[in-house]
């Protein structure tokens, strides 16, 4: 598995555990009602198990399994999937710390930010979606 795999798909996991904790806070708070403010976390619960986990954990088996290509990177451009990670990640954490903080306008920006982690990674990949000759 390359590289940039293990690190969009070992981010997923953390996200995914990250993102059930959530959900299960707010379940138990929904039952027995121990802790109101547990419900503030619920974007956070949204931001980390969409993006985080489902959104991750394609881009990093899509780059490991999609056909390769007959060039010295056989992988593409490497350098925008990297650009995809380190934009995704950003945007996600951004999000959290204004949801966190209510950091006025952090939110815009971290979401320009996931935009372009999926704009680089469409980009990156768009050469790798072909079809493969069954000999
Ligand atoms: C991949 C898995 C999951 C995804 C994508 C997901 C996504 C979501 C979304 C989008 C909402 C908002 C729904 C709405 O506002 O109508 C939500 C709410 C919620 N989720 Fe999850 N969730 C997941 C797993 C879980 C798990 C494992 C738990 C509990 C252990 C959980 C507990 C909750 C609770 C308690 C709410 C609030 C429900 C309410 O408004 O009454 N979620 N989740």
């Amino acid at each position: 598995m390359p590289r940039l795999s293990v690190w969009f798909i070992r981010a997923s996991l953390v996200y995914l555990a990250t993102g059930f904790t959530f959900g299960a806070l707010i379940l138990a708070n929904k039952g027995l009602g121990f802790y109101p403010v547990v419900w503030n976390a619920l974007p956070i619960h949204i931001e980390v198990l969409l993006l985080g986990w489902f959104v991750q954990f394609a881009f990093g088996v899509a780059f490991w399994i999609l056909p390769r290509l007959k060039q010295d990177s056989p992988r593409g451009n490497e350098t925008l999937i990297l650009v995809a990670f380190v934009m995704l990640n950003l945007g996600i954490v951004l999000i959290i710390v204004e949801t966190i903080f209510k950091a006025q306008g952090l939110e815009w920006i971290g979401r320009l930010a996931e935009v372009v982690g999926v704009a680089a990674f469409i980009v990156g990949s768009w050469q790798r979606v072909k079809p493969t000759i069954v000999p």
